[in-house]
């Protein structure tokens, strides 16, 4: 059986740990891998190569992905559903293991209602996909970003600076609320919580009274301010209708300093919590998720995607998966209020 592997979405610290394991499973079960590149773009233009055990040799530690990938919407396109359907018959593929969040795993789920052979397997540095507990990535940009903070708490020290922190997370505040409860930050904002300016302020005033003359601040970048929310958005939408995020650390820092008088700086960590190299745990989850995706594919469980529960991979379907968002656990954030101001 011929089988597709993409990745699709921003790229994760791990995809390449998945793809390797994909292959090498998958070709114990007898099957023959083709790499699509580019995530759905490449089934609409028909743009693949042959995929093998010599091909994912040497992977596992590297970031990024040896497929490419790409935030195409075939839905989006004149007649691209249609010309992945014929890319699949031209080429003989018999089933797609698609590597990605909610939008990509959205057109697996799409594509699978058509009749399409897909399973998926969970990837986003976010966090915020439903239906597992962990996707793979996210461990990686948490580290990273704690280590920033941690390194931003000693020059905000030195210098009796507030600093505030810019993470990743569009609509979730997994990686904030993580990075920040492990890196000991001040205040942590996330975009389920609408921001609070003055009360951001009163917790750095609240250490000046302590004699604490420098704060961290944590922000997601898709936090909201109550008001003035456009000032730090694009207009820019994607294929998927997203717009692009950054500028609420740069808008808040100016506004910190502002209404406090302290001096504020802003760091935004961006694209460096997705590039480099997956930490152990990413590298391990994501070759468990591999693992499992070529099982799903052996046994025909089509429409299912490689989730954690517990410490299990188990399936759940693609419906479950992309139906909603997960969101932080309001408990945690509790947890992480404890030690604001
Ligand atoms: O979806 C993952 C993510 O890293 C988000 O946190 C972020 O908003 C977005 O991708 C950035 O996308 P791009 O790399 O396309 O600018």
């Amino acid at each position: 059986m011929k089988v597709a592997i993409l990745t699709g979405g921003g790229d994760c610290p791990g995809l390449n740990a998945v793809i390797r394991a994909v292959v090498r499973r998958g070709e114990q079960h007898g099957f023959e891998f083709i790499g699509i590149r580019e995530g759905w773009r490449g089934l609409i233009e028909s743009n693949h190569f042959r995929l093998n055990r010599d091909a994912v040799s040497g992977i596992l530690h590297l970031g990024g992905t040896i497929l490419g990938t790409s935030r195409t919407n075939p839905f989006k396109k004149e007649g691209g559903p249609q010309r992945v359907l014929k890319t699949l018959e031209d080429t003989g593929i018999a089933a797609v293991v698609a590597i990605g969040g909610e939008d990509t795993l959205g057109v697996a789920k799409k594509l699978s209602d058509m009749g399409v052979h897909v399973v998926g397997v969970p990837k986003t540095i976010d966090n915020d996909l439903s239906g597992t507990d962990y996707t793979f990535g996210f461990d990686t940009a948490v580290s990273i970003a704690t280590e920033a903070i941690d390194r931003l708490h000693t020059t905000a020290e030195a210098h009796n600076r507030v600093i505030v922190c810019e993470v990743m997370g569009r609509h979730a505040g997994h990686i904030a609320l993580h990075s920040g409860l492990a890196g000991g930050a001040d205040v942590i904002l996330v975009p389920e919580r609408p921001i609070d300016l003055e009360e951001v302020c009163q917790h750095v005033r609240t250490r000046l009274a302590r004699g604490k003359r420098f704060s961290i601040v944590v922000v997601a970048e898709g936090a909201q301010i109550q008001k003035g929310k456009d000032e730090v958005q694009t207009a820019e939408l994607d294929d998927f209708g997203h717009v692009r995020l950054g500028g609420i650390g740069a808008y808040l820092a100016k506004e910190i300093e502002r209404r406090t008088r302290v001096e504020t700086r802003a760091t935004v960590l961006g694209h460096i919590q997705r590039g480099g190299t997956p930490t152990a745990r990413d590298r391990v989850l994501g070759t468990r998720y591999g693992v499992f995706a070529a099982d799903l594919v052996r046994d025909g469980r089509w429409g299912q995607m490689a989730a954690l529960h517990g410490d299990a991979i188990v399936a759940v379907s693609l419906e479950e998966a992309t139906k909603e968002l997960h969101l932080v656990d309001p408990k945690l954030y509790e947890v992480a209020e404890v030690f604001f101001g």
